[in-house]
């Protein structure tokens, strides 16, 4: 009986590494999993590494079959920038992907099934005066407010689809959408976060000066940012709760952070960075087009997994610091 992480990345790696050190048995599948990579996190004689696609539906309902595999975290994906490239893969990978475990999950009776999700779902309604934090069953319009990329199309289709799996066949499903995610990661930052955070730390390494040149890595109002531990620690709260009865959670920090505050959190971890003067674009985070003014509200997660974020951006910087690249 084993728990089956999809995507050995930032935050597959993180997970894997709290289910190893407690002795769960875990199998981690990535296309290409890098063992240099992966071993730098987690102990390689307490993961079981598997290549594979997570678009093979014959392949995973075999590995489900082969390993036991009694529950899923799954955070194997396509992020927004390689979508922009292949605008397929947002629904070969992200979507039919997702399709593919829960069916896997489906026919094996799997007790729990974790879907890495996104908080990028939430920002079309961020044009309309929000008068309180955001919560997880926010309202929007069908149409005028559909998800603003194809990547957050692709998370909200595998959402829809999970919550059926729940509904009609009782497979235990918990949707995690987590924030924007920083972390200790020396591989591939696949994620704008992730390129945020290397451009701070990693370029301009001799005198500190950063060019600022990605209007995607630049942003007016706030955002939430959550670091890749504590998004494990979700991930966990979510794999051993009884009972999910939200099924849906906001994994955040519940605060916002400005442009600036995030400067200033890169200059606990690097106190010489300069960078070349910015203008900051009028849109938000990721070059959504609107500013956030509400935080989200993650009282569900609190209640429900008992989780709250512990790391704040300062200690995201620190401990990313020695691990960053450009
Ligand atoms: N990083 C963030 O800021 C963030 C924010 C919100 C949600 N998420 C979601 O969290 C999850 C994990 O993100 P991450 O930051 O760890 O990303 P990552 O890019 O570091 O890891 C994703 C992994 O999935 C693997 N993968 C891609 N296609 C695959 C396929 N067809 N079959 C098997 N493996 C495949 C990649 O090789 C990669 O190692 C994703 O679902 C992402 O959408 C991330």
């Amino acid at each position: 009986m084993a728990t089956l992480i999809t995507g050995a990345g930032l935050i597959g790696c993180h997970t894997a590494a709290l289910l190893a050190a407690r002795r769960d048995p875990v199998v981690l599948l990535d296309l290409h999993p890098d063992p240099a990579l992966i071993g730098s996190m987690v102990p390689l004689d307490r993961v079981t590494l598997q290549a594979g696609d997570v678009r093979d539906r014959g392949a995973m309902l075999e590995l489900f079959r082969q390993h036991h595999i009694k529950a899923v975290v799954h955070t194997a994906a396509a992020l927004s920038m390689a979508i922009r490239t292949t605008p397929t893969l947002a629904a070969d990978v992200n979507f039919g992907g997702t399709v593919n475990l829960l069916e896997a999950a489906r026919q094996v009776g799997a007790r729990r099934f974790v879907l890495a999700s996104s908080t990028t779902l939430y920002y079309p309604i961020f044009h309309r005066p929000q008068l309180a934090p955001v919560p997880e069953d926010f309202a929007f319009h069908a149409v005028s407010e559909r998800p603003a990329s194809l990547y957050a199309a692709s998370k909200m289709a595998a959402e829809f689809f999970a919550q059926h799996y729940a509904d009609q066949f009782g497979l235990s499903v918990g949707i995690l959408r987590y924030s924007a995610v920083l972390g200790l990661w020396r591989g591939p930052n696949n994620s704008v976060p992730g390129r945020l955070l290397a451009t701070l730390l990693g370029q301009g390494a001799r005198d500190g000066l950063v060019a600022m040149l990605d209007p995607l890595l630049l942003w007016s109002g706030g955002d939430d940012f959550i670091d890749a531990r504590d998004v494990a620690v979700a991930n966990v709260a979510a794999l051993d709760a009884p009972a999910l009865p939200g099924r849906v959670y906001t994994i955040g920090s519940g605060k916002l952070a400005l442009f600036e505050d995030f400067l200033a959190a890169a200059r606990a971890a690097r106190p010489d960075l300069r960078y070349t003067d910015v203008a900051l674009p009028g849109t938000g985070f990721a070059g959504f087009a609107h500013q956030r003014t509400q935080p989200f509200d993650v009282s569900r997660a609190q209640s429900e997994l008992g989780f709250t974020a512990r790391h704040d951006l300062a200690s995201s910087f620190l401990a990313a610091r020695p691990f960053a690249v450009s």
